[in-house]
């Protein structure tokens, strides 16, 4: 079977841990590359927890540094979901930086996109800071890249702020770029990953289901996107299930702003189901998923991770 070839630009972060593992080991991605974001914590650490999830994977893909700060605001993390280190609740072992390229995120994307012959996909779960600088930087990519799938945004409500999502809440003018870019993007934010739950039952088989299991795990009980008790948000997650089955999720194609200015709203997607803006569709927002799929497929994925 021909594989799909994606980057994941990503900030581990425990749920991006579980995105990372599905996609390392499925038979229907080929993972390029993965570039590393300032998000959750600071770029060394999410850096060194990607280095140790590709060692403990036993997985040889090459590893690019990208923005230390958002394009203009002040950098904002996520410790207090994810722990200092960004990835607390497993003793990995040392990774070696033999995986790291010395080339920067920005160039590695933009060399890995146009060597390869078929579309690459992007997979930005962190910030958007990367993306948009590549975007900027070498426009001529976007005639190689299939789409971008990302993890961001809201229709509704918050979770950073009131009305924002933290990847899109840490760098909003990163974000207005990239859904202003013409690239077509699937946007699965909130309204779907606030849904993307391991229910306890799931957590429980995980521990004892594999090697990859037992260390998301142990991650899981250090994880404050949810609780162990009422159930994980596998935000993350979200954009690997929509890669690999779409059908688990009710879209809708659409215009999305960012709010840049707002007081209180900086950062919140607009996303325009009624058409007020009178602005063509750039998006298409995952508005809904089928629970009860996705924690079967998330469990199935796990188990074949070994
Ligand atoms: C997003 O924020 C981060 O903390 C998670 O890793 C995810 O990418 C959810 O809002
Ligand atoms: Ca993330």
């Amino acid at each position: 079977m021909l594989k799909r070839p994606i980057i994941i630009d990503t900030d581990p972060g425990i749920d991006d841990a579980v995105a990372l593992a599905i996609a390392l080991y499925s038979e229907e991605l080929d993972v390029k590359l993965i570039t590393t974001v300032v998000g959750n914590v600071g770029l060394d650490k999410v850096t060194y927890n990607a280095l140790r999830l590709l060692k403990y994977f036993k997985k040889e893909v090459p590893v690019a540094m990208g923005a230390a700060a958002p394009l203009i605001r002040e950098t904002e993390d996520a410790s207090d979901v994810h722990g200092v280190s960004g990835m607390e609740g497993f003793d990995f072992e040392e990774p070696t930086n033999d995986l790291l390229l010395e080339e920067n995120a920005v160039n590695a994307m933009y060399r890995v996109i146009k060597e390869s012959k078929e579309k690459v996909t992007l997979v930005p779960i962190g910030p958007l800071t990367n993306i948009a600088l590549l975007l900027k930087v070498y426009p001529e990519v976007k005639e190689n890249i299939e789409e971008i799938v990302l993890m961001g945004g809201s229709v509704t409500r918050g979770n950073k702020g009131v009305m924002s999502e933290f990847n899109i809440h840490v760098d909003p003018e990163a974000a207005q770029i990239v859904f202003d870019s013409g690239v077509p993007i699937v946007m699965a934010g909130l309204d779907v990953g606030l849904k993307a739950l391991v229910l306890p039952e799931d957590s429980a088989k995980l521990e004892t289901m594999n090697d990859v299991g037992f260390m998301l795990h142990s991650l899981f009980k250090r994880y404050r996107g949810g609780s162990m008790k009422t159930g994980l948000k596998m935000y993350d997650s979200c954009a690997i299930a929509y890669l690999l089955k779409p059908d688990m999720f009710e879209t809708v194609d659409t215009y999305v702003g960012v709010e840049l200015n707002g007081s209180m709203t900086a950062g919140a997607t607009i996303v325009d189901l009624k058409g007020y803006l009178k602005k063509p569709n750039n998006a298409k927002v995952c508005l809904d998923i089928d629970q009860q799929m996705f924690r079967e497929w998330l469990l199935d994925s796990l188990s074949k991770c070994n």
